[in-house]
Protein backbone atom coordinates (compact mmCIF):
# COMPACT_ATOMS: atom_id res chain seq x y z
CA UNK A 1 0.00 0.00 0.00
CA UNK A 2 1.57 3.43 -0.59
CA UNK A 3 2.52 5.25 2.32
CA UNK A 4 -0.05 8.29 3.47
CA UNK A 5 1.64 11.40 3.11
CA UNK A 6 -0.93 12.41 6.15
CA UNK A 7 0.48 10.20 7.92
CA UNK A 8 0.44 12.25 11.73
CA UNK A 9 4.48 10.26 12.55
CA UNK A 10 5.86 10.32 8.68
CA UNK A 11 4.54 14.28 8.01
CA UNK A 12 7.96 15.47 9.86
CA UNK A 13 10.19 13.33 7.50
CA UNK A 14 7.65 13.91 4.33
CA UNK A 15 8.19 17.90 4.97
CA UNK A 16 12.03 17.57 4.96
CA UNK A 17 12.10 15.27 1.98
CA UNK A 18 9.74 18.20 -0.03
CA UNK A 19 11.75 20.76 1.85
CA UNK A 20 15.53 18.84 0.63
CA UNK A 21 14.14 18.61 -3.16
CA UNK A 22 12.97 22.51 -3.32
CA UNK A 23 15.79 23.86 -1.86
CA UNK A 24 17.87 21.91 -4.69
CA UNK A 25 15.52 23.45 -7.60
CA UNK A 26 15.45 26.69 -5.85
CA UNK A 27 19.45 26.74 -6.08
CA UNK A 28 18.82 25.91 -9.64
CA UNK A 29 16.74 29.37 -9.98
CA UNK A 30 18.74 31.57 -8.36
CA UNK A 31 21.87 30.51 -10.27
CA UNK A 32 19.65 31.31 -13.46
CA UNK A 33 18.77 34.17 -11.61
CA UNK A 34 22.47 35.29 -10.71
CA UNK A 35 23.72 34.90 -14.49
CA UNK A 36 21.01 37.44 -15.56
CA UNK A 37 21.79 39.45 -13.30
CA UNK A 38 25.65 39.75 -14.51
CA UNK A 39 24.66 40.16 -17.76
CA UNK A 40 22.32 42.69 -17.05
CA UNK A 41 25.60 44.73 -15.21
CA UNK A 42 27.51 44.53 -18.06
CA UNK A 43 29.83 41.14 -16.45
CA UNK A 44 30.71 37.83 -17.41
CA UNK A 45 27.57 35.74 -17.03
CA UNK A 46 29.29 33.47 -14.44
CA UNK A 47 30.21 36.49 -12.17
CA UNK A 48 28.20 36.43 -9.51
CA UNK A 49 28.08 32.96 -9.05
CA UNK A 50 31.91 33.37 -9.23
CA UNK A 51 31.84 35.35 -6.23
CA UNK A 52 29.95 32.72 -4.32
CA UNK A 53 26.46 34.92 -4.29
CA UNK A 54 24.58 31.86 -4.69
CA UNK A 55 26.82 30.15 -1.44
CA UNK A 56 24.73 29.63 1.83
CA UNK A 57 21.13 29.50 0.93
CA UNK A 58 18.68 29.86 3.89
CA UNK A 59 15.43 28.54 3.90
CA UNK A 60 12.45 30.53 6.07
CA UNK A 61 8.77 28.86 6.12
CA UNK A 62 6.37 31.77 7.07
CA UNK A 63 3.66 29.72 8.53
CA UNK A 64 0.61 33.14 9.32
CA UNK A 65 -2.64 31.66 10.98
CA UNK A 66 -5.89 34.04 10.66
CA UNK A 67 -5.66 37.02 11.78
CA UNK A 68 -9.11 38.66 14.28
CA UNK A 69 -8.00 42.17 13.96
CA UNK A 70 -5.53 42.22 10.90
CA UNK A 71 -5.56 46.04 11.19
CA UNK A 72 -3.64 45.83 14.60
CA UNK A 73 -0.43 43.72 13.51
CA UNK A 74 1.85 42.84 10.44
CA UNK A 75 1.99 39.05 8.74
CA UNK A 76 6.11 40.98 8.28
CA UNK A 77 6.97 44.27 8.99
CA UNK A 78 8.12 46.89 6.45
CA UNK A 79 11.99 45.54 5.76
CA UNK A 80 14.56 44.75 3.28
CA UNK A 81 16.32 41.35 3.11
CA UNK A 82 19.78 40.83 4.13
CA UNK A 83 20.39 38.70 0.79
CA UNK A 84 21.46 39.04 -2.65
CA UNK A 85 18.69 37.60 -3.59
CA UNK A 86 15.56 36.07 -1.91
CA UNK A 87 13.51 33.68 -3.99
CA UNK A 88 9.34 33.60 -2.43
CA UNK A 89 7.41 31.49 -2.72
CA UNK A 90 3.58 32.61 -1.81
CA UNK A 91 0.68 30.48 -1.35
CA UNK A 92 -2.62 31.98 -3.48
CA UNK A 93 -3.92 34.40 -0.34
CA UNK A 94 -2.14 37.62 -0.58
CA UNK A 95 -0.62 40.02 1.17
CA UNK A 96 2.81 40.47 0.21
CA UNK A 97 3.25 44.29 -0.72
CA UNK A 98 6.22 46.35 -1.76
CA UNK A 99 7.29 49.64 -1.53
CA UNK A 100 7.44 51.52 -5.11
CA UNK A 101 7.25 54.89 -6.31
CA UNK A 102 6.26 56.31 -2.41
CA UNK A 103 3.26 54.04 -1.95
CA UNK A 104 2.72 50.18 -0.92
CA UNK A 105 1.63 48.15 -3.81
CA UNK A 106 0.26 44.04 -3.95
CA UNK A 107 2.65 41.58 -4.98
CA UNK A 108 -0.63 39.36 -6.61
CA UNK A 109 0.18 35.87 -6.44
CA UNK A 110 0.46 34.20 -9.38
CA UNK A 111 0.18 30.10 -9.76
CA UNK A 112 3.44 28.54 -10.33
CA UNK A 113 5.27 32.01 -10.40
CA UNK A 114 8.27 32.55 -8.04
CA UNK A 115 9.07 36.08 -6.27
CA UNK A 116 12.34 37.46 -6.59
CA UNK A 117 13.68 40.18 -4.49
CA UNK A 118 16.98 41.69 -4.58
CA UNK A 119 18.26 42.11 -1.09
CA UNK A 120 20.62 44.71 0.42
CA UNK A 121 23.79 42.72 -0.13
CA UNK A 122 23.01 43.25 -4.03
CA UNK A 123 22.72 46.46 -3.22
CA UNK A 124 26.05 46.75 -1.83
CA UNK A 125 27.71 45.14 -4.09
CA UNK A 126 26.28 46.95 -7.48
CA UNK A 127 27.41 50.23 -5.43
CA UNK A 128 23.43 51.12 -5.65
CA UNK A 129 22.99 50.33 -9.35
CA UNK A 130 20.60 47.45 -8.12
CA UNK A 131 18.55 48.76 -5.18
CA UNK A 132 16.90 46.49 -2.54
CA UNK A 133 13.22 46.49 -2.03
CA UNK A 134 11.55 47.45 0.98
CA UNK A 135 8.22 44.95 1.56
CA UNK A 136 6.34 43.72 4.26
CA UNK A 137 3.31 41.09 4.56
CA UNK A 138 0.08 42.29 5.91
CA UNK A 139 -1.96 39.94 8.19
CA UNK A 140 -5.42 38.97 7.31
CA UNK A 141 -8.51 37.48 8.15
CA UNK A 142 -8.23 34.31 6.08
CA UNK A 143 -5.55 31.85 6.72
CA UNK A 144 -3.19 30.75 7.60
CA UNK A 145 -1.07 31.75 4.88
CA UNK A 146 1.94 29.64 4.17
CA UNK A 147 5.24 30.93 2.16
CA UNK A 148 8.82 29.93 1.56
CA UNK A 149 11.58 32.38 1.52
CA UNK A 150 14.87 31.23 0.28
CA UNK A 151 17.90 33.41 0.94
CA UNK A 152 20.73 33.79 -1.34
CA UNK A 153 23.06 35.12 1.87
CA UNK A 154 26.13 33.61 2.76
CA UNK A 155 24.78 31.77 5.79
CA UNK A 156 27.92 29.71 6.13
CA UNK A 157 30.10 29.26 8.99
CA UNK A 158 31.70 32.07 10.50
CA UNK A 159 35.04 31.02 9.42
CA UNK A 160 33.70 30.96 5.72
CA UNK A 161 31.83 34.21 5.41
CA UNK A 162 33.52 37.01 2.90
CA UNK A 163 33.61 40.16 2.48
CA UNK A 164 32.13 42.14 -0.10
CA UNK A 165 32.69 45.44 -1.14
CA UNK A 166 31.31 47.49 -4.51
CA UNK A 167 32.49 45.35 -7.76
CA UNK A 168 35.50 46.75 -9.19
CA UNK A 169 34.55 46.13 -12.30
CA UNK A 170 31.29 48.59 -12.14
CA UNK A 171 33.43 51.17 -10.35
CA UNK A 172 34.71 54.61 -12.28
CA UNK A 173 35.81 57.82 -11.30
CA UNK A 174 32.32 59.15 -11.68
CA UNK A 175 30.93 56.20 -9.80
CA UNK A 176 33.22 56.31 -6.80
CA UNK A 177 32.78 53.11 -3.84
CA UNK A 178 29.96 53.96 -1.93
CA UNK A 179 29.92 51.20 0.76
CA UNK A 180 33.07 49.43 2.48
CA UNK A 181 34.54 46.21 2.51
CA UNK A 182 32.04 44.69 4.61
CA UNK A 183 31.73 41.24 6.03
CA UNK A 184 28.52 39.09 4.89
CA UNK A 185 28.59 38.12 9.04
CA UNK A 186 28.55 42.18 9.97
CA UNK A 187 25.53 43.03 7.89
CA UNK A 188 23.77 40.34 8.77
CA UNK A 189 23.89 40.16 12.09
CA UNK A 190 23.56 44.05 12.27
CA UNK A 191 20.56 43.35 10.40
CA UNK A 192 18.86 40.85 12.87
CA UNK A 193 20.07 43.00 15.90
CA UNK A 194 17.97 46.37 14.68
CA UNK A 195 14.49 43.84 13.76
CA UNK A 196 12.23 44.65 11.04
CA UNK A 197 12.43 48.60 11.84
CA UNK A 198 11.59 49.66 8.21
CA UNK A 199 15.47 50.86 7.67
CA UNK A 200 18.06 49.76 5.77
CA UNK A 201 20.84 47.27 7.34
CA UNK A 202 23.36 49.02 4.99
CA UNK A 203 23.56 52.36 6.49
CA UNK A 204 26.30 51.58 8.83
CA UNK A 205 28.25 50.37 5.98
CA UNK A 206 28.33 53.54 3.65
CA UNK A 207 31.51 55.62 2.81
C1 LIG B 1 10.97 37.35 4.32
C2 LIG B 1 9.75 37.86 3.65
C3 LIG B 1 7.60 37.47 2.68
C4 LIG B 1 6.52 36.48 2.68
O1 LIG B 1 10.96 36.20 4.80
O2 LIG B 1 11.95 38.09 4.38
O3 LIG B 1 9.74 39.00 3.28
O4 LIG B 1 5.63 36.61 1.84
N1 LIG B 1 8.72 37.04 3.44
O5 LIG B 1 6.54 35.58 3.52
NI1 LIG C 1 11.66 39.81 3.32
Amino acid sequence: MAPNPLDPQKLPIVCRDITVEYREYVKKVGIIVFELLSEALGLNSNYLKDIDCAEGLFLLSHYSPPCLEPELTFGASAHYDSSFITVLLQDQLGGLQVFHQNQWVDVTPVSGALVVNLGNMMQLITNDKFVSVKHRVLAQKIGPRVSVASLFRQHLPLENSRIYGPIRELLTPENPPVYKETPVKDLVSHHNGKGLDGTSALEPFRL
